[in-house]
């Protein structure tokens, strides 16, 4: 694709904070300093960051991450930076899929997705990874939803077409996704982001599918299931004891941030959708979230206006679901959007993502344990 305004990338930034994994993910239960006696007045503070070896093959940015199980955790989609011939970086749209072991801490390259996409909407069942769509590039300054869809079975690393989502649901990315038993919830996304503004505003959509991963089969959910409260894309998203939170999110622009979260009752589809009264302290999209021990932390973000943050959130916010109310915690080390977080083990591993509005793609690596 051509460079675009949209994605200005300063490579001088993808060196940021390399520091090659020395350090150890600490054990939030063994691990930790103890907090006693005379130390607890002196307010031992854990040390919740530590920085991971970076992604083996470079900077990425609007992929997803995906706990393959619990040792390893996947990358796959987004885009990844690259040097022209005149010398000048531009961006791809790739289908790369890495594993990283939690356990030897090393990058591997597996089978890439037959389709390449951004922001694209996954989930693993049953330990298979489920690429439910996402934004394709068209070459043409703009990326429109992809409505094809695949499995990936990492016992033969092989990928599988699956049947497209329906017409009526709108090919879109970017989707906050929920898993509940065997059905996979797409909620919101982005039905077409515009690099060149000749096409207009990003698409965002409140349009929420589902797809059966036994049948292997798009489903169609009730009347008050099937919409959100508001468009969302680039929200935060887990599931809590069958409910299903959309955190933050957008609409229709990077700086249309929004902090709402929405809740659907997953064993009462009927009953739709709802929204909490409990709002994000820092509205946010572009944020990464993931959920440990009945609290969802979401990790900076796009679209802030501060002076002197290039746009980009450092907030690092918990929502407590069963007191629908938030807590602020800790800033990011290394704030970032366009990443995407999972938790494996209560610790919460975040890989690349950009550090500017738009673009500038880092191969960052960390983790957050809360
Ligand atoms: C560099 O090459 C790209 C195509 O690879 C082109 O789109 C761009 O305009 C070129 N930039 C300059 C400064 O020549
Ligand atoms: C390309 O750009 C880099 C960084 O600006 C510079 O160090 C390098 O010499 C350039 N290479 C060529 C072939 O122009
Ligand atoms: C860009 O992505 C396409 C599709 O995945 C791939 O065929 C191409 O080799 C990539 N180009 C670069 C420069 O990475
Ligand atoms: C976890 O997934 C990796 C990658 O597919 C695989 O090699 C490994 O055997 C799996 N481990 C377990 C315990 O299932
Ligand atoms: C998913 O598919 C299975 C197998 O066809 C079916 O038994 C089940 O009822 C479906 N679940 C939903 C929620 O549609």
């Amino acid at each position: 694709m051509k460079p675009s305004l949209v994605l200005v990338c300063l490579l001088s930034h993808v060196a940021v904070s390399l520091s090659s994994g020395s350090s150890t993910l600490r054990d939030y239960h063994s691990g930790s300093p103890s907090i006693k006696g005379a130390a607890a007045d002196k307010a031992v503070v854990k040390e919740r960051w530590t920085t991971l070896p970076p992604i083996a093959l470079g900077p990425r940015q609007e992929h997803v991450t995906l706990a393959l199980n619990t040792s390893y955790l996947g990358v796959l989609g987004g885009i990844t930076p690259f040097t022209t011939t005149n010398n000048t970086t531009s961006f791809n749209t790739t289908g790369l899929l890495q594993l990283y072991s939690l356990h030897t801490r090393k990058w591997l390259t597996a089978s890439p997705a037959p389709e390449a996409l951004n922001h694209p909407n996954a989930a693993v069942i049953r330990g298979e990874v489920y690429l439910l769509g996402g934004l394709y590039d068209r070459q043409d300054g703009s990326y429109p939803g992809s409505p094809r869809s695949y499995v990936y079975d990492p016992a033969t690393d092989k990928w599988t077409s699956l049947p497209n989502l329906p017409e009526s649901d709108t090919a879109r990315g970017s989707a906050a996704m929920g898993v509940y038993k065997d059905i996979i919830y797409l909620a919101g996304g982005m039905s077409l982001l515009p690099l060149d503004p000749k096409f207009g505003v990003q698409q965002s959509v409140d349009t929420v599918s589902a797809f059966n991963t036994t049948s292997g089969q798009w489903i169609t959910l009730p009347e008050e299931a099937r919409t959100l409260p508001g468009r969302r894309d680039h929200a935060g998203a887990a599931v809590h004891n069958g409910v299903f939170y959309v955190l933050g999110g957008r609409d229709r622009g990077q700086v249309n941030v929004r902090g709402d979260v929405f809740a659907l009752d997953l064993n009462h589809l009927e009953e739709g959708w709802v929204v909490k009264k409990g709002k994000m302290p820092t509205p946010r999209g572009g944020i990464s979230a993931a959920l440990v021990k009945g609290k969802v932390y979401t990790f900076g973000g796009e679209g802030n206006p501060a002076p002197g943050s290039d746009g980009v959130f450092d907030q690092v916010e918990a929502y407590d679901v069963a007191e629908d109310s938030w807590t602020k915690l800790e800033k990011m080390k290394s704030p970032r959007h366009g990443t995407s977080a999972v938790a494996i083990r209560d610790s919460i591993y975040i890989p690349g993502g950009g550090v500017k509005q738009g673009g500038a793609p880092v191969d960052t690596f960390d983790a957050f344990s809360p």
